[in-house]
């Protein structure tokens, strides 16, 4: 068999033909495209505001500025998460405080949070930033219960999350804020892009005015509308996040095909899953009612193994699949480790899922015969290396 690929995006002609539809109209940047996008996105995931943006990192960025980080003040998130969770807050200059993650779950742990926050006496952690691994909820009661008690906000980093449902809603729609990736690799795409959902009118008002380098007011029509004005006014130093029409109009047909996207990777969530439980040196991902299965997190159990995670994947790859690691821990970046000092030892559950885990191929056009390789590839190289 070729090669297997880590990931595939699944873009079809209703996508080639939207993308057409709006290269023809003759506008091409964010537009009516846009807002029908943010319109549908809030429908499907219940929440009241939406933002389409260029980037998760850039939604992270304007949802931290809306919840007052700035020079001073710190979020507190795990190590075990993308580099730009953190990277966002020091772009306003702020700092990070990391707790640990559950042993099982690769969320951050509750205990650990209130820890954190017991321990800052200072109150500079102005926010709680949980991230839904691969689309498993973080315990968001627990969490937003604690955030109340110290009185600091909850901005979800809803990356891998969409569309993780729990009892009381969507994944990203639990705290203050949440913001979803668009990448090409997520559960929907826009090649590049994201999407910001919250509840609070002031966060969404800020957020939109910081998303258009601080302008006053919306000003997408002003080429195009009977009522434009040219006049407007710039009230604070804002960036340039917004996501434009040719992308929103991949997004809103991808938007459709969200509930089937999510049952094929569950249908090849569930033969990984079936096949891997039987052997002794595998550990199945945690599972959760809520997850939207963005990525197969398979760890290894290396005491019954010769070979490291790392020999492991190298082997893997060689055999031609390709897989990924999800996530090498801050600690582990010198950027981070040096800015904080920060040790393997001080979180052992991130470091022990670390020198574990692999993330296998896993997209929703993924066959039943590509799948079964990648599995009888797994199964044999770790028979190979069995002890
Ligand atoms: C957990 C997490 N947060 C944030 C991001 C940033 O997303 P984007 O590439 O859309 O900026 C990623 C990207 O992979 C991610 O995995």
């Amino acid at each position: 068999m070729d090669k297997v690929n880590f990931s595939v995006a699944s873009i079809g002609k209703e996508e080639e033909d939207a993308v057409i539809r709006v290269l023809r109209s003759g506008w091409l940047t964010t537009g009516k495209e846009t807002f029908a996008f943010e319109k549908e996105f809030a429908e499907k995931i219940g929440a009241a505001h939406t933002l389409a943006v260029n980037s998760a990192t850039s939604g992270l960025m304007l949802a931290y500025d809306a919840c007052g980080i700035r020079e001073n003040t710190k979020i507190l998130t795990t190590p075990y998460t993308f580099a730009s969770t953190a990277l966002a807050a020091r772009h306003l200059g702020a700092h990070i405080e990391y707790a640990d993650i559950e042993k099982d779950s690769y969320n951050i742990d509750p205990e650990k949070i209130e820890e954190k926050l017991s321990a800052d006496t200072k109150k500079q952690i102005k926010a709680i930033v949980p991230v839904h691994i691969a689309g498993n909820v973080c315990k968001m009661d627990e969490i937003n219960t604690i955030a109340k008690k110290y009185n600091v906000y909850v901005v979800e980093d809803a990356a891998h999350a969409f569309p993780s449902k729990t009892n009381n809603g969507y994944a990203g729609t639990l705290g203050d804020a949440g913001v979803f990736s668009f990448y090409a690799t997520k559960t929907i795409t826009t090649a590049e892009g994201g999407m910001i959902a919250t509840n609070n009118e002031s966060f969404a008002k800020r957020m939109q005015i910081m998303r258009l380098h601080g302008i006053d007011r919306p000003v997408w029509d002003r080429y195009s509308s009977d009522k434009a004005s040219w006049e407007y006014d710039v009230v604070d130093s804002g960036w340039k996040c917004n996501l434009p029409d040719v992308l929103s109009a991949i997004g809103r047909e991808q938007l459709k095909k969200a509930d089937l996207f999510y049952k094929k990777r569950k249908h090849i969530i569930n033969m990984y899953n079936k096949s891997y439980s039987n052997y002794d040196f595998l550990q199945l991902p945690p599972n959760s009612c809520g997850n939207a299965w963005h990525l197969y997190l398979l760890r290894l159990n290396t005491n019954h193994l010769s070979i490291t995670r790392k020999e492991f994947g190298n082997i893997l790859q060689k055999k031609g699949i390709c897989i990924s690691m999800h996530f090498i821990p801050h600690f582990h970046m010198t950027y981070f480790k040096n800015l904080y000092n920060l040790s393997p030892a001080d979180f052992p559950n991130s470091e022990d899922n670390f020198q574990r885990t692999l993330t296998l191929p896993l997209w929703p056009d993924m066959t039943e015969e590509i799948t079964q390789h990648v599995i009888d590839t797994v199964i044999e190289t770790g028979k190979d290396h069995y002890v």
